[in-house]
């Protein structure tokens, strides 16, 4: 098979381009990412010059050379991950979140019905996306796979119009789909913009850790390798036009989480006890800010078998030790440096 995921060099997409390339020899996996901020090809290092891994700059906005892409590589199946993803830019700039969540996801299901044939035996349009697109909870309740949209920012509400195109596409084209909302997602390789890796790599530099609000706002946090195999077990085994919400299982409020992520890094970078959480500084609230996410992860598990292996304190050790022992990753990223390895190692190789 032909595999295509967009997004791959992004957070998330370099970890299931990595699962797929190493568990799938018989496949051939075909990366396709525009390299924006977000995209950074450090993260595939390990894997870049396996035989079934091609890299492809591109971008889902540029129509034409899709069909190009198509015509060339032949994919047989597109994990669709591309995306603008943060919460915070989406409000100082919506549109671009329209332009790739929406209308660059249009364009890939229309260049997937152009070259795919129906019955559409080997293909599948697998949809990443996000718990956000179902709103906010109150202190009860889970966010099931029939809870009703009710998105309140700009990147949820783009998420939202994305997956609806693409459950049209399977009702109105018999185009083959599935769609999974994923909770809040935390591992290596994040970029620090989001409030994990920000906190590491400011609690790092005895910078301020911003808490909007009062902190007291709920996230369902997710290992990302947890994430990518539960994406494999929906390639391989999810039924088609359904959805599956994927989750941890475990919620934390954003100053309790805060609070334990300082007390690690206490112990790991050998300060006294209470240094990290001096950092704390409650700031502006973010507007529209949900206020809780939780997801019931049943369906997946009864119907797919999967769960998350490790504990939130596992997977918070094993990311916080990923990014002291991967400080030039984390410079390169803030400095702006990475943007500079896609010139080094592909147009003068
Ligand atoms: P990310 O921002 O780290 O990566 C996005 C990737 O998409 C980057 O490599 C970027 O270069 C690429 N990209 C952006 N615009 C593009 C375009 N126009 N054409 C081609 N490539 C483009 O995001 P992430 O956190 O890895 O999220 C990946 C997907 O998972 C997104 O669809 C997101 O909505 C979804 N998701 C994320 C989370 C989370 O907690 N991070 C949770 C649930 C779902
Ligand atoms: P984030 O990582 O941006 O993910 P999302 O908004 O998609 O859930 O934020 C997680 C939570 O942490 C969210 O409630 C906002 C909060 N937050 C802060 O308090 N300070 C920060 O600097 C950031 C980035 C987030």
């Amino acid at each position: 098979m032909n595999i295509l995921v967009t997004g791959g060099a992004g957070f998330i997409g370099s970890h299931v381009v990595r699962l797929f390339v190493n568990n799938r020899p018989q496949d051939h996996i075909y990366n396709l990412d525009a390299l924006t901020y977000a995209g950074n090809l450090e993260n595939l290092r390990d894997i870049e010059d396996a035989t079934n891994y091609t890299f492809i700059k591109a971008d889902i906005n540029d129509l034409e050379n899709l069909d190009a892409l198509f015509t060339t590589y032949k994919f047989d199946r597109v994990i669709h991950l591309a995306a603008e993803s943060h919460v915070d830019r989406s409000i100082k700039d919506p549109l671009i979140f329209v332009k790739t969540n929406i209308i660059g996801t249009v364009n890939l299901l229309n260049t997937c019905l152009k070259y795919w044939e129906a019955p559409f035996t080997e293909n599948l349009f697998y949809h990443i996306s996000t718990d956000e697109v179902y709103g906010s909870l109150g202190t009860e309740g889970l966010f099931t796979e029939t809870t009703a949209y009710d998105p309140n920012s700009p990147y949820s509400a783009s998420k939202a119009g994305s997956d609806h195109f693409v459950r049209a596409y399977g009702e109105t084209y018999d185009l083959p789909y599935v769609i999974t909302n994923c909770s809040n997602n935390y591992g290596q390789n994040q970029f620090p913009e989001k409030l994990i890796p920000l906190f590491i790599n400011n609690c790092i530099h005895k910078k301020a850790l911003p808490v909007y609000g009062d902190g007291d706002y709920t996230r369902d946090w997710l290992y990302v390798v947890d994430h990518a195999l539960a994406i494999e077990q929906v390639f391989t085994n999810g039924t088609l036009k359904e959805t599956y919400n994927i989750g941890g299982f475990n919620e934390w409020k954003n100053i309790d989480l805060v609070k334990l992520l300082c007390k690690i890094m206490d112990e790991k970078l050998n300060n006294p006890a209470g240094t990290s959480e001096q950092l704390i500084t409650y700031v502006k609230d973010r507007p529209g800010h949900d206020k809780r996410y939780a997801i019931d992860a049943t369906k997946i598990n009864k119907a797919l078998g999967w769960e998350p292996s490790v504990t939130f304190e596992e997977g918070l050790r094993l990311t916080i030790d990923w990014y002291l022992a991967n400080s030039s990753w984390l410079e390169n990223v803030t400095s702006g440096n990475y943007q500079l390895y896609y010139d080094a190692h592909y147009l003068n190789a």
